[in-house]
């Protein structure tokens, strides 16, 4: 039960917060200071001035969550915003609305917030005016600089930024590198802050005790280079902002409004999987007309090439061929699935791509890829072709293609496109992909795929924060280490932990093209490699890893004869709701969802190498109805190592009110269908 934080309290809070800053010599008076709760009362932020330097602090319950933590940019210009601060005035307002994602995992969104703008002035002549937005919500805290119109600030460079997260002790931190030729593409570290000597990117998720989680983020980075986090001593840490190959961080033009600095905090891990807050700091949906996204499973000709019994390039085992995409789309057709992949169908995979992109060529296709003869197929059997975009980072020759590009897939009824960025020296080989130049060109490219009414599924992408609200078309992205890390990791893929670490840290972000459902566990074409879960688990997945884009990454001969195959053709793409019933991060995870088209409700259970027997209560179901629960579970003797494929399929009756106990294996998972009794 969640405790309340009273206004007394708070008040009383307020002041000898205040107090303390005046004691300590580190403001001059309530009037540099401004406050603001969440619509709950339980969250607080307050603003001051320390020696002139603009800063914050976060409580909640009247407990520090945030210590005193500076903010500030710096640019090149004489007169920076770092500090030397006079506050101008506070102006505060509340807003509380409702509105429904077209799609998702839960379709009525509450933002609801108070806000504290903080507006500044620098005690120096020429360009002088900084606001600062504060929004506080019930789920977390955020804000934004803004720079207002002003004389003597037009065009400018941002060079840092100076904002800090102060936290109160030396706490957990779960973190992924930053600035590496595999990008987002690490597995996650647990170390102490103190121990981090890294620089980190977000979502970066702080486990502060029981009943404390922090997850460290952005919202709506649109035209600004992404924040990466380092040490900066004690429990501090600070923004870095990843520049470009000039060394700028950002170039702006005034008005201008940097993301969001996002701090989610939740009591139980499962607030952070249910906590909308980045989503709700992102501006509503712009586009008209979104009657042609659609949410869909697909399959495709990809993990054979990952697996190597066929090619991207020409020759005798050349994957993208008339032939065999047609076999794909029958066993689309079958099952019910909307869309098939087809990756290396056009020019350009002979060549050294992954170091040099600019021989790709988005409207040629190889001469034994016939596009007409495959989009009039797959129109009469009722399945979509996923087109495919890899530019192995030749932006330049990427952009002078893209609108012939997204033209021609139009032209013939493709309205998927998956694209990719390979290329460890970055875009153009020397921009990085998180830079402001980046983050301009998956907008340009997001932009145009609306135009042509394309969705988008983008692998080596920039992080997600939010922007799908804003752009639906914006389906689902890569942006960590997925199955085809587990084809060919020189690591040995992926351990059993990951996955129980992504719905804390990469999935907060936003969807991921993960491709989970390789039924094939042992991969015998790579004798160094095999898939680390069991089957069970691989179809837990399908409910832990959301994505609207869900792929069924096996070749279809494994999915044959196989009863557990059932889960992936019941399991839906859009949710209606989603509940984070319990979890430990890098351990175990429960997540329900239910269907947004029938009533039926899905349950994914996951854990690490270790096996464990976890209890959940179905309260989330009807209470006035039974239901028939089909149970996908790791037979008695599963072990992800050497008997994965040891799955039980049941079917019982169950109720709300009362509790099932499931049995994970080493690496395992269960799968639950919950269908209503009439
Ligand atoms: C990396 C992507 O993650 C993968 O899905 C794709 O098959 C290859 N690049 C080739 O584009
Ligand atoms: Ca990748």
């Amino acid at each position: 039960m969640k405790k309340t934080f009273e206004h007394g309290q708070r008040v009383l809070f307020a002041v000898s917060f205040i107090l303390v800053l005046l004691i300590s010599g580190c403001g001059s008076g309530p009037q540099n200071s401004g406050e603001v709760t969440s619509p709950d009362g339980r969250m607080f932020l307050v603003f001051n001035l320390k020696n002139d330097s603009a800063c914050y602090a976060v409580f909640r319950d009247g407990n520090p969550v945030i210590n005193n933590s500076q903010l500030g940019i710096s640019l090149d210009e004489m007169v920076d915003f770092a500090g030397n601060f006079t506050i101008d005035g506070f102006e505060t307002s509340s807003f509380s609305e409702t509105w429904e994602q077209p799609w998702g995992e839960k379709r009525e969104i509450l933002n609801e917030y108070n806000e504290l703008v903080v507006h500044l002035s620098v005690k120096e002549s020429g360009p002088e005016k900084l606001d600062i937005v504060f929004r506080v919500f019930d789920d977390g805290v955020a804000f934004r600089y803004v720079f207002p119109e002003q004389e003597g600030l037009k065009e400018f460079k941002i060079m840092d930024e100076l904002t800090e997260f102060n936290f109160t002790a030396n706490h957990d931190v779960w973190w992924q590198p930053a600035y590496r030729p595999d990008r987002y593409e690490y597995l996650y570290n647990k170390s102490r802050l103190q121990e981090v000597a890294d620089t980190m990117h977000t979502p970066l998720t702080i486990e502060a005790g029981d009943d404390l989680y922090i997850s460290v983020h952005e919202a709506a980075l649109t035209d600004y280079a992404s924040m990466t986090l380092f040490h900066k001593g004690s429990n501090k840490l600070e923004c870095d902002l990843v520049p470009w190959s000039d060394g700028v961080k950002v170039y702006a033009e005034a008005p201008f409004s940097t993301p969001w600095r996002t701090i989610q905090i939740g009591e139980t891990s499962g607030d952070l999987i249910e906590s909308y807050m980045i989503l709700n700091l992102n501006e509503p949906n712009c586009l008209e007309d979104v009657s042609w996204i659609k949410p869909a499973k697909y399959v495709g000709i990809w993990w054979e090439m990952h697996i190597n019994k066929s090619t991207w390039g020409q020759g005798p085992n050349h994957g993208a061929t008339t032939a065999n995409v047609k076999k794909y789309i029958d066993f689309a057709a079958e099952n019910n699935f909307g869309g098939v992949l087809v990756e290396g169908w056009n020019l350009g995979w002979d060549t050294d791509w992954w170091n040099d992109g600019n021989g790709f060529n988005f409207t040629t296709p190889y001469p034994d890829f016939d596009i007409k003869e495959i989009t009039d197929y797959a129109a009469c059997r009722g399945v979509e072709l996923v087109g495919h975009h890899e530019t192995g980072c030749a932006v330049e020759n990427y952009e002078a293609q893209m609108e012939d590009a997204y033209a021609f897939y139009e032209k013939y009824g493709v309205n998927y496109i998956k694209s990719g960025y390979v290329n460890p020296r970055g875009m153009n080989s020397k921009e990085w992909h998180h830079s402001q130049f980046g983050v301009r060109h998956y907008r340009k490219a997001l932009e145009t795929a609306a135009k042509h009414q394309i969705m988008l599924d983008v692998h080596e992408p920039i992080k997600a924060t939010g922007i799908r609200r804003t752009y639906p078309n914006m389906m689902t992205r890569e942006g960590s280490r997925g199955m085809e890390f587990n084809a060919w990791g020189p690591d040995g893929g992926n351990p059993p932990e990951h996955e129980t670490i992504l719905p804390f840290t990469r999935l907060l972000g936003g969807p991921m093209d993960f491709t989970p459902g390789i039924f094939n566990i042992a991969l015998p074409e790579n004798p160094n490699n095999q898939v680390n879960t069991t089957l069970a688990k691989q179809l837990a997945l399908y409910v832990v890893i959301y994505s609207p884009l869900q792929m069924a990454a096996d070749l279809p001969a494994n999915y044959e004869e196989q009863p557990a195959f059932q889960f992936i053709r019941d399991v839906p793409v859009d949710w209606e709701d989603t509940r984070g019933l319990n979890g430990e991060i890098g351990e175990y995870v429960t997540i329900v969802r239910q269907d947004r088209n029938s009533e039926d409700w899905f349950l994914g259970s996951i854990t690490n190498e270790q096996e464990r027997s976890l209890t959940v209560s179905l309260d989330f179901l009807d209470p006035d109805t039974k239901y028939k629960a089909v149970t996908y579970k790791d037979g008695a003797e599963a072990h992800y190592k050497d008997n994965p494929l040891d799955i039980r399929i049941e079917e019982k009756e169950v109720a709300a009110g009362m509790s099932i106990t499931l049995h994970l294996a080493a690496g395992g998972g269960q799968a639950v269908h919950f269908s209503k009794l009439k």
